[in-house]
């Protein structure tokens, strides 16, 4: 596969129609959509965002990617600050990692206690249950990369000027901490992938196929009048993507 200028790439142009067609069908309908992108640092989530809003009308999206708490936040119910931005009607809200910080990094961190945790994840699943249930359609992807790529992505952002930005004491951890970041991810995917808000892992050590893939879940999944005209092949490649069945309870 050939990627060297993606714009010019017919598939890609595909799935970025696909897209604009959906999101024209998503605001005629008024549904909401959440798409959340978790994963470790490098993993790719910011510019898989950039991707999926391409060529998308800015009055119908939302990037949401908050900063690390203020004094009032922490004093708030921790979900209260995502809260405030969930879609509306017509829209679709990208959310560069999400409430399941509180899963992962900040635990591994210590950013958190552990009766924050605890209370997070006695939380996190109702809370999704009911955005479902109210008709939001809520999308969690993992982006996976392995600790080799992550490393050699990490060494590019010190040395890109356009990268550098990106560094933050959380990736200065990020390879030292590798194997607690799988603990608690790993505790995560058990518990919260539900049948109504599944996880779905995303390959993200090639970075063009990684995005791609994550649009065509989401193409693949809603409905949309115009859903496979552009001729683009709408499955997902299963080596590429898997979804995590839920384990238990
Ligand atoms: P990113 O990977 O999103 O560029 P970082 O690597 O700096 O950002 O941090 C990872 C996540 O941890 C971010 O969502 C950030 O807001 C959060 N975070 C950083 N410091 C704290 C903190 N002291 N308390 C809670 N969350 C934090
Ligand atoms: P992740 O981003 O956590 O999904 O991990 C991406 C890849 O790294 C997967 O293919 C894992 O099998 C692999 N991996 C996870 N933990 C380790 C580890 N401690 N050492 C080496 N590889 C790992
Ligand atoms: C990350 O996953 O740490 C970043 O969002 C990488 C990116 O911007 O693509």
């Amino acid at each position: 596969m050939k990627f060297l200028n993606s714009e010019e790439d017919p598939e890609y142009i595909n799935l970025q129609t696909e897209m604009v067609w959906l999101q024209q069908h998503i605001k005629e309908t008024n549904q909401r959509v959440i798409v959340l992108f978790e994963g470790r640092d490098t993993a790719g989530k910011g510019g898989a965002i950039m991707r999926f809003i391409r060529f998308l009308n800015p009055r119908l999206f939302r990037v949401v990617a908050l900063s690390k708490p203020t004094e009032k936040e922490m004093g708030q119910w921790y979900f209260q600050r995502y809260i405030e931005h969930l879609p509306g009607p017509g829209e679709m809200v990208f959310f560069d990692r999400s409430w399941y910080n509180r899963a992962v990094v900040e635990p591994v961190m210590g950013f958190c206690t552990q009766e924050q945790y605890d209370r997070f994840k006695k939380q996190v699943v109702q809370l999704e249950q009911m955005l479902v249930e109210d008709g939001i359609h809520l999308f969690k992807f993992w982006f996976s990369i392995g600790p080799h790529e992550q490393k050699r992505r990490l060494e590019e952002r010190v040395s890109n000027p356009l990268k550098q930005w990106k560094l933050s004491r959380v990736d200065v951890h990020a390879q030292a901490k590798w194997q607690e970041f799988t603990t608690y991810k790993e505790w995560m995917f058990q518990n919260t992938s539900t049948p109504l808000s599944p996880w779905t892992v995303i390959n993200g050590n090639h970075r063009e196929t990684a995005r791609r893939e994550a649009m065509r879940c989401i193409l693949n999944k809603l409905e949309y009048p115009k859903k496979g005209s552009t001729g683009e092949r709408l499955e997902t490649d299963k080596n590429i993507i898997k979804t995590i069945k839920k384990t238990n309870g």
